[in-house]
């Protein structure tokens, strides 16, 4: 079925933003997309759905956004067996190069040992960063988007083929 629960949090708006042009990228490619700030459900919601995206901005020096943060224990004990996600985050690699989209990390890593299979994954090129906790190798387990240091256009050219990527993913 093609149909993605989109969870998302955000402080300053950076990544909601980004989640309204990828919602509406992936509603003109026919998918139902169910959005929701994870600040306003509960983290269990995230078991109704088999396709996921993921959008978590780091904050606080490797941290994640203060709305994961609240839910974060809860959602490191779910079972993500039979479902499939992508992982987004919005960060600053020159603000912050050693803890730059450490949040994609934090997320992903339990949703991979709770049984998720993770797609999305993204070269770590376009950006200048020296530590990640994202970082797997050379690629990084989601996409970086970086409104602190890339114009807008910049950013959607990083979103679209990445889009493009995970929709041929999640299959
Ligand atoms: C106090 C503070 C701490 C931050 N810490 C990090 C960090 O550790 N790593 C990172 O990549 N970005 C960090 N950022 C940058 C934010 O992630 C970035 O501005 C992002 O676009 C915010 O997303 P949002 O508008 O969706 O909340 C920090 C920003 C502030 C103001």
């Amino acid at each position: 079925m093609k149909k993605i629960g989109f969870f998302w949090g955000s402080t300053s708006d950076n990544t909601k933003d980004a989640a309204e042009f990828m919602q509406e990228y992936l509603e003109g490619e026919g998918y139902e997309v169910d959005s929701k700030d994870i600040g306003e459900v509960d983290v269990e919601d995230l078991q109704n759905y088999d396709k996921l995206l993921i959008g978590c901005p780091t904050w606080n020096i490797g941290e994640l956004q203060d709305d994961w943060d609240s839910v974060f224990l809860k959602f490191k004990e779910l079972d993500f067996k039979g479902k499939t996600a992508a992982f987004f985050g919005c960060g600053d690699q020159t603000g912050y190069p050693d803890n730059f989209l450490d949040a994609i990390g934090i997320l992903a890593k339990p949703f991979m040992d709770n049984g998720g299979t993770l797609i999305g994954r993204a070269s770590r090129e376009p950006y200048e960063f020296r530590e990640s906790v994202a970082l797997d190798g050379d690629e990084l387990l989601g996409l970086g988007l970086d409104y602190d240091n890339f114009d807008e256009d910049e950013n959607d050219e990083l979103m679209i083929p990445w889009l493009d990527q995970i929709i041929k993913e999640f299959g």
